[in-house]
């Protein structure tokens, strides 16, 4: 069974062959054009998508050695995303589907982040908890098959991504800040500045707390000391990491523990976070834990982890037709 599927958001422009379950390529275009907003600006993804959607496509089925007629189904990213950007991958596909007179199959893209797992060894056996940390979602849901997930956590206000890119903006860091936050606070004393931990009832998450902690925190520093965030950059980057990780792994903890879930698994954007990789893994050895964080290249946005989960949706026959619409708001 080959499958190509196509994935457009957020601001990346992604496609990827799948033969038989493997992934033969994966081919992504980033849009460098948001860099300078500080943001992503949903006009000019769309228009970045079509001029990069057919040069990606392309360039998937060459690396994969397949022809366009040797495909058995198209699949593409229905939604949760930005509006814009997923009506240029879903008319694409649609268009490719009814052209080729093959089967459309229309995938949720936090599902995707989630069976990104199953793309390469080792792959959590189900039941398992997934822990969901990307630039528009943080989501804690107990997957119970490859068509059978339930969120049972979420953030109430931020992303996990959103808290880096956040409180890496008022440090003056370029977007999308979380990679240099990342890197920063490598050379940083996490336990230099204390932020508030953000603690909601059940597995739920917040963070919009630690924005305006941070925020008002520099504000009255920066008042005696104009040089205070160049000072004391490596320290406040490793805080505010601190501050997320920590956030993210009360919840976690809490959730594994009263599921009796032993299988962990990080996915989404903010699984690239080193410091997040880290803790994870130590409290893994204290709670026995077994951990699951897919390549980087699965974890950002990508065609691969849709292509995945086509193909899970293909073997059960979950198939769309063309009256099918992009849904920025699809429930997992
Ligand atoms: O999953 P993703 O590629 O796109 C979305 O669907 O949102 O995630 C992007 C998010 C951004 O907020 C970015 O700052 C964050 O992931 N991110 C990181 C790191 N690498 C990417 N955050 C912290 N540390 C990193 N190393
Ligand atoms: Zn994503």
């Amino acid at each position: 069974m080959t499958i190509l599927a196509i994935e457009s958001s957020c601001d990346d422009t992604s496609a990827a062959v799948m033969v038989g379950g493997e992934i033969r390529s994966n081919v992504v275009a980033t849009q460098q054009v948001h860099e300078q907003y500080g943001g992503v600006v949903p006009e000019l993804a769309s228009r970045a998508h079509q001029q990069h959607l057919i040069p990606v496509v392309d360039a998937a089925l060459q690396k994969a050695g397949i022809s366009k007629n040797d495909l058995d189904a198209v699949a593409f990213t229905q939604g949760p995303g930005l509006l814009g950007s997923l009506l240029v991958g879903g008319m694409f596909a649609k268009t490719l589907a009814l052209a080729l007179g093959k089967p459309l199959i229309a995938v949720n893209h936090m599902r995707a982040h989630i069976l990104a797992h199953f793309i390469e060894a080792p792959r959590p056996a189900f039941p398992f908890l997934c822990l969901t940390v990307s630039g528009g979602h943080t989501q804690l849901v107990v997957v119970r098959s490859a068509l059978d997930m339930e969120i049972i956590g979420q953030t109430t206000d931020d992303a996990a991504g959103e808290a880096f890119d956040k409180t890496g903006k008022l440090l003056g860091l370029p977007y999308p800040a979380g990679p240099h936050l990342d890197k920063l606070a490598r050379q940083g004393n996490p336990k230099r500045f204390a932020f508030p931990v953000g603690t909601m009832p059940g597995y739920d998450f917040s963070f919009s707390g630690l924005k305006t902690a941070v925020l008002y925190f520099l504000k009255k520093e920066m008042a005696q000391n104009s040089d205070f965030i160049q000072e004391n950059l490596p320290d406040l980057c490793a805080s505010i990491q601190h501050t997320i990780i920590q956030t993210l792994l009360r919840q976690l903890r809490r959730a594994a523990h009263d599921q009796g879930l032993t299988q962990v698994a990080l996915a989404g954007g903010v699984a690239a976070n080193s410091g997040l990789r880290q803790a994870l893994q130590d409290e893994a050895e204290a709670q026995g834990w077994q951990v699951f964080i897919p390549a980087f290249q699965f974890c950002t946005d990508n065609a691969g982890m849709v292509a995945m989960t086509a193909h899970f949706q293909y073997q059960a026959g979950d198939f769309a037709n063309q009256l099918v619409s992009s849904d920025p708001r699809l429930k997992l």
